[in-house]
């Protein structure tokens, strides 16, 4: 039975490498029906609002969307598409992973994941000003947020994940031992939950400790866990190791939803040029097969990536080549087969 999926191509080169994704899907013969529906600018253009209530709809139905990047505007205008999606379908896990393609770059064969709290920490923006004399803005308060049930779901996806794509290690990174409440709470259910895997080693590290490891010998991590602030850091941390974030997905994950998209942004400086690397959309294309059940297409259409950059005749612009966006789409689909 094929899965149906809300594709929304989004803004800026977002409608170039979704159509490039999709037509990939298509050649590999994943079983896959498509629901396009609207989002981001483009939406506020057609239909007058930034996030349609259809959309919203067919993501209830599907339960399952690819997403192209939307622009939010800065200063003024709508708040981020993608903040208010999260928070909708209460998208709690973060799921990034970082893997080298291209070779020759810092390190050679790096295969992490880190899978970051989406939902609390100090990113619920519980914050105010605290006034002295005649200086209203004398100091600041930020309140970090902890919940058994937030940490417990995020720690067991972790560990489900690692289970489902045959990992040996789950690594929570914390500051316990300077934030002994809200991080305390985060280590103590952490290893709680680490019982129930007795199959997955576990461990523990302080956060600072965590971001020297990565840069002195990431080999010896493989799926990190960790609460929201840390994970935004460390996450884009990871995507500089394997050569930054032109091929980095991403996938947003809840309990009745799920949500995957390229990690950059609508890149405008190139859109409509025809010449973007449509490899991150892909790639998290490739995590929502693998999510839906779709584990061996996912890895075919992976190896066809590698085949086709590693060989490097055929590179969009930031890859240092020349190819346009359909000529590489192209390349990829040759390689499938
Ligand atoms: P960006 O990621 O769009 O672009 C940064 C640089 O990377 C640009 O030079 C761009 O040309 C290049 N680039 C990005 N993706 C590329 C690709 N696939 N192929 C080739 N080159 C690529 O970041 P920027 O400029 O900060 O943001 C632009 C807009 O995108 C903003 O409105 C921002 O809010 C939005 N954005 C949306 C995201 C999402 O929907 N998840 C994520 C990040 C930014
Ligand atoms: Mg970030």
């Amino acid at each position: 039975m094929s899965t149906t999926i809300t594709v929304i191509p989004g803004d800026g080169i977002g409608p170039e490498v979704t159509s490039a994704t999709v037509e990939i899907l298509q050649a590999s013969g994943a079983d896959l029906d498509y629901d396009e529906q609207l989002g981001g600018v483009t939406a506020l253009e057609q239909v007058g609002t930034p996030l349609p209530d259809e959309t919203l709809d067919s993501i209830r139905r599907t339960r399952v969307a690819l997403k192209g990047p939307l622009t939010t505007p800065s200063g003024s205008g709508f708040r981020s598409i993608n903040v208010a999606l999260r928070k909708e379908f209460d998208l709690y896990s973060n799921v990034r992973p970082a893997r080298t393609i291209v070779p020759g770059g810092r390190y050679e064969d790096i295969d992490l994941v880190l899978i970051r709290e989406n939902t609390e920490g100090l990113y619920v923006g519980v914050e105010h000003y605290i006034g002295m004399g005649d200086d209203p803005r004398a100091a600041a308060e930020s309140v970090m947020i902890v919940t058994r049930h937030g940490t417990e779901r995020v720690v067991r996806y972790a560990f489900e994940y690692a289970r489902t794509h045959d990992r040996r290690k789950v690594t929570v990174a914390h500051k316990a031992n300077i934030l002994k409440y809200t991080q305390g709470l985060i280590l103590d259910v952490a290893k709680e939950v680490a019982t129930d895997y007795p199959d997955i080693e576990f461990e523990d590290r302080i956060i600072d400790a965590t971001a020297m490891l990565l840069v002195l010998d990431p080999y010896r991590l493989d799926v990190l866990v960790m609460e929201n602030m840390f994970g935004d850091i460390l996450s884009d941390l990871m995507a500089g190791l394997v050569g930054g974030l032109g091929f980095a997905p991403a996938g947003n994950i809840g309990t009745d939803a799920a949500m995957f998209e390229a990690v950059h942004g609508s890149a405008p400086d190139i859109a409509g040029k025809g010449i973007a690397n449509p490899t991150g959309l892909l790639l998290s294309a490739c995590m929502m097969l693998d999510h839906v059940g779709d584990m061996e297409t996912a890895a075919r259409i992976r190896k066809a990536v590698d085949t086709v950059v590693r060989r490097g005749d055929v590179r969009t612009a930031d890859m240092g080549g020349d190819a346009s966006t359909k000529e590489y789409t192209r390349a990829v689909i040759k390689a499938l087969f």
